[in-house]
Parts: C-alpha cells; structure tokens; sequence
C-alpha cells in the first residue's frame, strides 16, 4: 500500500470516529434485559444498590424515576448507575447475565439515565 493511500485511509478512520462520537453513536447504557425474570430483576438491584456501590436515590418513592414501579425499570436505572460509575475500573453490564448494554438512551421525562464517556 502506498503511503499516501495508508494516510488518507488513517485520516478517514478518525474522521469517522470523530463523527461518531460527536453522533453519540458510541454512548452506551446498561439497562435490564426483559427476558429475566422479576425475581432476578430484584436479587440484582439489591446488590446493585447496596454492595455495588449504584446510586439508587432517583428510584426512591416521589424521585424522578420511582415511576414506572416496575422491577426491570428500577433494576435498569440501578444497572445503568453502576455500570456508569464503574465501567473504567472493571465493573461490567452483566449481574448474572440479568443486564444488557444498549445504545438508546432510556432515560424518560425527568428520569435521567447518567451517561459518562
Ligand atoms: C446520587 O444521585 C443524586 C441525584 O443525581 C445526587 O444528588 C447525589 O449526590 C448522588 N449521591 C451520591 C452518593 O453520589
């Protein structure tokens, strides 16, 4: 390969990066996967909010994200919080295979969903 041709080839990669991070293509978020059963759902955001160290107050009764009451909501805003917090230092979007990573922003209304790069 020429190098000229390898140049233009480097440049058009990070133009392509670039534009996608201004896109917000790479934002990621870690959210509850619907096929686990509540049960799980629940196990998880206990650990999440106590031992894992997930910031769990927009969950709390009159907080922005207490509604919907539901176990795969209040589990994907626990998820999300944790895997946000921790995703540089080893932390992954797993908890028993209970989460999944998606690239749709589920915050909703005043529900927030943190995304941190
Ligand atoms: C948890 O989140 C709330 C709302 O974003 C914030 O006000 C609070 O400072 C956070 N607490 C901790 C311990 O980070």
């Amino acid at each position: 390969m020429s190098s000229a041709l390898r140049k233009t080839l480097v440049a058009v990669l990070f133009a392509a990066i670039f534009i996608g991070s201004v896109r917000g293509d790479f934002e990621q978020w870690c959210v509850a996967d619907p096929q686990t059963p509540d049960d799980d759902l629940l196990a998880a955001l206990d650990w999440a909010c106590g031992q894992g160290g997930a910031n769990c107050s927009m969950i709390q009764v009159n907080q922005p994200c207490y509604l919907p009451n539901s176990p795969k909501d209040h589990a994907s805003f626990a998820f999300n919080s944790y895997y946000q917090k921790f995703k540089h230092q080893g932390g992954s979007c797993n908890f028993r295979s209970a989460a999944m990573v998606t690239d749709l922003d589920p915050s909703h209304g005043s529900c927030r969903y943190d995304y941190f790069p």
